[in-house]
């Protein structure tokens, strides 16, 4: 018998150690063969019945992190998926009908079915550290607990707190996780053994859910609560694109974790779920996620000191957020005033997020106002984020370039000019390389990692390396109009516009992107992002492929109508809120919604053919991480091949009837059949 994954020794006190310990991984997870081995574990230890038995990781990230997320794609029907949750609930019942008593120590993250295994040892413990992260997350894969968990949570800790965490998938925290009872115990690290144990041996009683939450859980009452708690859900997710929550609270609301029923109807609910569209998608972009996670390598590349120009909307907050995940960074614009604002967002934004009000005044001091630009010559990166304009760059980058050391990556945020361009003066054009955020920074998780055609492969390799050192996911793309984001996102934009001149009310527009799964629709986008930064994007593209720029965007950046910066864009913003008018008695047009997302999916198709990214995945990476683009639906060219080829390029060609060329099905679509 193979018993790589999990050990065991029995002790001179008669306590089993369980020891869980993935050979030839860094990190554990509960594959199928994990679950099996464990179940081997369990029969053993029924035969040398111990005192008790304490479950712990010998990973120094943590327990387990969930399930073996590959495996999931090799799950073909609902009926497969059946006996396989099955068989693994069938192991953790084996292991909570132990007659001694069981404890799961905890360090670092038990996530999912880590988690679940916990919940099937009568007690659970956890080292007092900010990594201790307990949670239950599959809602994120489009699914929900399957080895017990939504059962055995709802006993321990109450309906209330274990709704919320397989809702919304939010791991719980030390204090959090102690707090509601999904902990017996949190106790300083190097204790977690021997506090384990003597939870065992003094045979601590047991936690339960509280009598509030007993009383919650009453077949009378679970109706009121899941009523109250479906209301909010729907406020931010759709049951059709997102149907597991739902399932979550359904399961709850029929069976109130009771029963062999509820474990019954667990299994039968994830397995049906598993095999969505919507999971499958989710799966698949949880997977790209770790692919653009791998693009920047395993990193020997130091980026002690980071260097950036231009001290406004981006340039401030790259500083800030570079400062925030430790590096060391020189803020440099023309004037201290200029340079004041972003230093006092930043402070802000640390307190905010660091809490620790030590660690807030270190990040801040890491982040240093340098009006001469004395920092440039020590830095390993610099970076360019001012006024986007090729002539003010071109000079800056002349001005610089003697000062910086050598092997030092010049870096440009531009969001429209092309690298070829920009390095035209430069003495060595091989080290200015793209790097270009999205606003809001420090929300934005991806980053566009900017090829030019001159640009060193050693660089682009640092700068894929620097993103991940920034937690950011790096899109390698080549330098084109618009690189790869801006530019499918520009049609999708452009078109809501021309609908709005054709007197479509926006509001009207917006829930048409919506009902298809944009987190904004297109109209309240551009007033988040600014009109004014749209309308220069637009123009630089405009120019590129030869279209129009829609007239109502020039109108109302002439009259200083900006969007939510200004107080006024196309809509009104009040407390960081767009002011939407309620549109009685307009029908949406039936084609609307193809109007605005089939552009995107026909300008992903150009970029692919025009080698602008590497290929399909990576484009719908994206899309995903960049725009937002409905991750259940997988990103725009996961959904032209989930909705048909045929059948998108015929509706493009309908539409282009209808309004115009610019719906042309683009020469690139067979790529995408073959
Ligand atoms: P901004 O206008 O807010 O800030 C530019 C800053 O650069 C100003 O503070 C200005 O004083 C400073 N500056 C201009 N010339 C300078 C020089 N020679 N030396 C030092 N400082 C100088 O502009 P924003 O929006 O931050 O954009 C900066 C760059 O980032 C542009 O290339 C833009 O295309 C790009 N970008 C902008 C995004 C946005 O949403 N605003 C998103 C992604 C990229």
């Amino acid at each position: 018998m193979n018993d790589a994954s999990w050990s065991l020794e029995i002790d001179a006190e008669r306590i089993g150690w369980l020891t869980c310990d993935l050979a030839g991984a860094t990190t554990n997870v509960l594959s199928g063969t994990v679950v099996r081995e464990l179940a081997a574990k369990i029969g053993e230890i029924s035969a040398l019945r111990p005192l008790g038995v304490v479950v712990q990781s010998a990973k120094a990230n943590g327990f387990i992190a969930g399930a073996d997320i590959k495996e999931f794609l090799t799950i073909r029907s609902p009926q497969q998926g059946y006996e396989l949750v099955r068989a693994g609930q069938f192991v953790l019942q084996q292991l909570e009908d132990l007659p001694c008593p069981t404890v799961a120590a905890l360090h670092g993250f038990a996530l999912g079915g880590g988690l679940e295994l916990a919940l099937a040892c009568t007690y659970r413990i956890g080292a007092d550290d900010p990594a201790l992260a307990l949670g239950l997350p599959e809602v994120l894969l489009g699914i929900h607990p399957g080895f017990g968990g939504t059962v055995r949570s709802v006993r321990l800790i109450g309906a209330r707190a274990a709704l919320e965490l397989m809702i919304r998938g939010r791991p719980f925290k030390g204090a959090r996780a102690l707090e509601a009872g999904l902990l017996d115990e949190l106790v300083p690290r190097v204790e977690l053994k021997a506090r384990a144990k003597g939870l065992l041996l003094r045979a601590a009683p047991r936690k339960t859910a509280s009598i509030v939450d007993r009383i919650l859980n009453l077949s009378a009452v679970r109706p009121l609560l899941a009523r109250q708690t479906a209301r909010t859900l729907r406020r931010s997710v759709r049951r059709e694109h997102y149907p597991a929550p739902y399932a979550i609270l359904d399961l709850w609301r029929r069976y109130g974790a009771s029963g062999a029923a509820s474990f019954e109807a667990e299994a039968r609910s994830i397995s049906e779920l598993m095999c969505t569209p919507a999971s499958r998608n989710l799966v698949r972009v949880f997977l790209l996620q770790d692919r653009l996670k791998g693009l920047g390598g395993q990193s020997s590349a130091e980026f002690k000191h980071l260097h950036v120009i231009g001290a406004g909307v981006m340039g401030g907050d790259i500083a800030a957020w570079s400062a925030f995940r430790g590096m060391t960074v020189t803020l440099q614009d023309r004037t201290e005033q200029l340079v004041q604002p972003a230093l006092q967002r930043a402070g802000i934004f640390f307190e905010k997020r660091l809490k620790d009000s030590g660690a807030a005044a270190d990040a801040l001091s890491r982040l240093k106002m340098d009006v001469r630009g004395d920092g440039v010559a020590n830095a390993d990166l610099v970076i360019e984020a001012i006024v986007e304009n090729a002539e003010a760059k071109r000079a800056l980058y002349a001005e610089l370039e003697p000062k910086l050391k050598s092997g030092a990556i010049l870096a440009t945020n531009t969001s429209s000019i092309k690298l070829e361009t920009l390095c035209e003066k430069l003495k060595n054009p091989g080290r200015l390389v793209g790097i270009h955020f999205f606003n809001p920074v420090a929300q934005l998780q991806l980053v566009e990692v900017v090829q030019g055609a001159g640009t060193d492969p050693q660089v682009v390799h640092a700068a894929l390396q620097f993103t991940r050192r920034l937690d950011k996911l790096p899109l390698p793309c080549k330098s084109a109009p618009g690189f790869v984001v801006n530019r499918i996102l520009s049609p999708y934009v452009n078109e809501a516009f021309f609908a709005l001149e054709a007197g479509i009310p926006p509001a009207v527009i917006d829930r048409a992107a919506e009902q298809f799964g944009m987190p904004l629709g297109p109209i309240e986008l551009t007033d988040v992002v600014g009109l004014d930064v749209s309308l220069q994007v637009g123009r630089v593209l405009s120019a590129a492929f030869q279209r129009e720029v829609p007239q109502v965007l020039i109108k109302l950046v002439e009259q200083k109508r900006l969007g939510r910066k200004s107080g006024e864009g196309f809509y009104r913003w009040r407390d960081g809120k767009a002011q939407k008018e309620q549109v009685q008695g307009f029908v949406m047009p039936e084609d609307l919604q193809d109007r605005l997302i089939l552009p995107m999916l026909n300008e992903a198709v150009a970029c692919l053919r025009e080698e602008t990214v590497a290929d399909a995945d990576l484009l719908d990476a994206g899309a995903v991480f960049a725009t937002g683009f409905a991750p259940f639906r997988g990103g725009p060219l996961q959904y032209a091949k989930q909705r048909g080829i045929a059948d998108v390029t015929r509706r493009l060609n309908e539409l282009a009837e209808r309004y115009g060329e610019r719906f042309r099905p683009d020469a690139g679509w067979p790529l995408l059949s073959a």
